[in-house]
């Protein structure tokens, strides 16, 4: 049966949550990162340029409310929310670099290169990555989870065998015909594991037992993949107004989307499929998990 609607979250205000979160991230980063005009000027300013620009701050918000839902508070989920947005924004600037998928926009503004140059803009990336693993060293261990545990989970996430990997996979698999299963792995590495990260974090966060790990994993492995199901699904159906980025690029540089392989209404559905697994392990949480069962759902329906 496809629902796609939950109703335990149909009362939850998310506009207002995801404000107080964004609000809450942006201050946050503002305090990590070295002001614009500390030197080299230039490449502190592209930093806050493409992390400033306006994302949709899914990914610290998903941090956050995995805390909430393990019995924990924003103030400890914080410094790690704000890693993986760290994360999350240099793998965009390198991501439209000419070399990769060569976009002038992003976050409704020219993209970093466009602004600061190519190499400033491969720079910057370097550093808001670095930036993210001084941000989690800052960060308040809790009693089941030394240090250790959070810089290995943002370094895994990142690294060659997840983020990075799924990257060079998006890579070869352009202009190529692959399978839905290739499709799946491309998807698993480039965007779901930083989706699963970010609440794992925030439930590691919290302390979490063990057993609530292992569904917040479930729960940011089916959002994840449903993520990028829906963002290949909008490049197809959105306007880059709407997107503040290039719309229908995909096509153009003959890419591996979900659309192209098995079509925009089959897209939808397994992006529904994925995101009512989703819902169903959060079963254990209770009310405690309003604000993640209305983030995936609006993650699902999201127009841009
Ligand atoms: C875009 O992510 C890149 C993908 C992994 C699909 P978002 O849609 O979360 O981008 P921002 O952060 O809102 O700009
Ligand atoms: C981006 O995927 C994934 C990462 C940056 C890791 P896309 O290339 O589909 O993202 P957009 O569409 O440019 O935002
Ligand atoms: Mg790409
Ligand atoms: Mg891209
Ligand atoms: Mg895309």
């Amino acid at each position: 049966m496809l629902r796609a609607d939950h109703p335990a979250s149909a009362g939850f205000d998310l506009t207002a949550y995801l404000a107080r979160a964004t609000d809450a991230v942006n201050r946050a980063l503002d305090r990590f990162l070295p002001r614009a005009t500390a030197k080299p000027a230039t490449l502190h300013k592209a930093m806050r340029y493409s992390l400033f620009a306006g994302g949709k701050r899914l990914r610290p918000a998903l941090c956050l409310a995995a805390a909430e839902a393990c019995g924990g508070g924003w103030p400890a989920a914080l410094p790690l929310a704000c890693a993986v947005e760290c994360i999350h924004t240099y793998s965009l600037i390198h991501d439209d670099l000419p070399a990769m998928d060569n976009d002038d926009f992003r976050r409704g503004k020219p993209t970093n290169h466009k602004v600061f140059g190519e190499g400033v803009a491969i720079l910057a990336g370097d550093a808001l990555l670095t930036q993210a693993f001084e941000i989690a060293a800052q960060s308040e261990a809790a009693p089941r989870y030394p240090h250790r545990d959070l810089v290995m989970e943002v370094a895994k996430a990142a690294g060659s065998l997840q983020l990075v990997g799924g990257q060079v996979a998006d890579l070869e698999a352009e202009g190529q015909s692959i399978s839905a299963a290739q499709l799946r792995y491309i998807h698993e590495r480039k965007t779901s594991a930083l989706l699963c990260c970010s609440v794992r974090l925030g439930g590691m966060s919290a302390n979490c037992p063990p057993r609530e790990l292992e569904a917040l994993t479930d729960f940011g492995y089916h959002v994840g993949l449903a993520f990028q199901v829906i963002d290949d699904i909008l490049d197809v159906t959105q306007t880059s107004e709407q997107l503040g980025k290039t719309a229908g690029k995909d096509t153009a540089a003959s890419k591996a989307t979900y659309p192209a392989i098995v079509g925009l209404e089959k897209s939808r559905r397994i992006a529904t499929q994925l995101t009512d697994k989703a819902f169903a392990v959060l079963k254990p949480f209770r009310g405690r998990a309003e604000a993640l069962q209305a983030l995936a759902d609006y993650l699902l329906k999201r127009d841009r």
